[in-house]
């Protein structure tokens, strides 16, 4: 039985199983074409206890393509609201038999609990700061789509690195796909990095940016920081803001990601967000479907 808890526990084997697939799902999406039942006649559980728009969704739109039925659980209308705790509530639905379980959670590692608690594959669908693995699966499919490949590259991750789990887990797959990153932020939303031979970071946003390929923005996570870890919005924006004018600093043939949801005119202005050309944003949120459908089909069809 696979899982999908974190890049760390993937082979890059299994990273490009995942691409390639997301390849052939996008191709059959565009096509029309009828996908694969690979998952017809199982049920899958979405347990989010985190918001979530693009995430949620596109599992779940990715489990109906596959051929297979979805419930989502829902947090607020749930018996943790009388008291039972998140152990009790997993031992409860894993009597139900599901046949795959994909979770949110702000608590640290809190899907690698529900793996041991459940007798089905679990997909993290975002823990705490810590791993956001589908979001750095579909990064990477975005980026070989329109530079041609991972290895190589650089990108610059900027904003607020400390608190983002988006950037951890691009961190790390970019690094074990051979691109080089930059990460860009005030300093106290710096990480130590130093672990790490693939990154360099930078507290200047124009410094960080020269010679980069893709300028992948983050939003401030106002969740999970102390409210004096950032200066405020409009004073962000006037440091770290991506501007057209900051944005001429990387390659002329750079592109603009974000794993949104984007707090426009603070960590993005209006204009780089919707430029029709270095933008790929919306395009980036588009490809969280064929790579979620790659992933259950990882994940519940054995990979390789
Ligand atoms: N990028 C991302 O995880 O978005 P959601 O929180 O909307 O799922």
């Amino acid at each position: 039985m696979k899982n999908l808890l974190d890049i760390e526990s993937l082979t890059v084997e299994d990273i490009n199983y995942v691409l390639e697939r997301a390849a052939f799902y996008k191709k059959k999406l565009q096509g029309n074409e009828p996908c694969s039942d690979v998952l017809s006649g199982k049920i899958i559980l979405n347990m989010f206890f985190e918001n979530s728009t693009r995430t949620l969704t596109s599992f779940q739109m990715a489990a109906y393509r596959l051929g297979a039925k979805v419930i989502n659980w829902d947090a607020g209308s749930s018996s943790l609201n009388k008291g039972e705790s998140f152990s009790d509530t997993l031992q409860c639905v894993s009597g139900y038999g599901f046949d795959a379980v994909v979770m949110r959670h702000s608590e640290f590692k809190a899907p690698y609990t529900a793996q041991k608690l459940l007798d089905c594959p679990v997909v993290n669908a975002g823990d705490s700061w810590r791993a956001h693995p589908s979001q750095a699966l579909l990064d990477a499919f975005t980026i070989q789509e329109l530079k041609g490949g991972v290895a190589g590259v650089t990108v610059a991750i900027c904003g607020d690195v400390a608190h983002s789990r988006v950037a951890n887990s691009n961190i790390a797959l970019l690094g074990v796909m051979g691109a080089k990153v930059h990460v860009v932020a005030p300093p106290n939303l710096l990480p130590d990095v130093s672990k790490y031979e693939h990154v360099v970071a930078f507290d200047n946003l124009e410094d960080g940016l020269v010679g980069c390929d893709v300028v992948m923005m983050l939003r401030n996570q106002k969740e999970r920081m102390q409210s004096a870890d950032v200066p405020d919005d409009t004073e962000f924006f006037h440091m770290y803001g991506l501007t057209q004018t900051r944005l001429s600093c990387a390659r002329s043939d750079a592109i603009v990601m974000h794993p949104a949801p984007m707090n426009r005119n603070v960590e993005i202005s209006d204009d780089v967000a919707d430029d029709p050309v270095k933008s790929k944003i919306f395009h980036q949120m588009a490809n969280g479907l064929p790579t979620r459908m790659a992933i259950f089909d990882y994940v519940m069809s054995g990979g390789r």
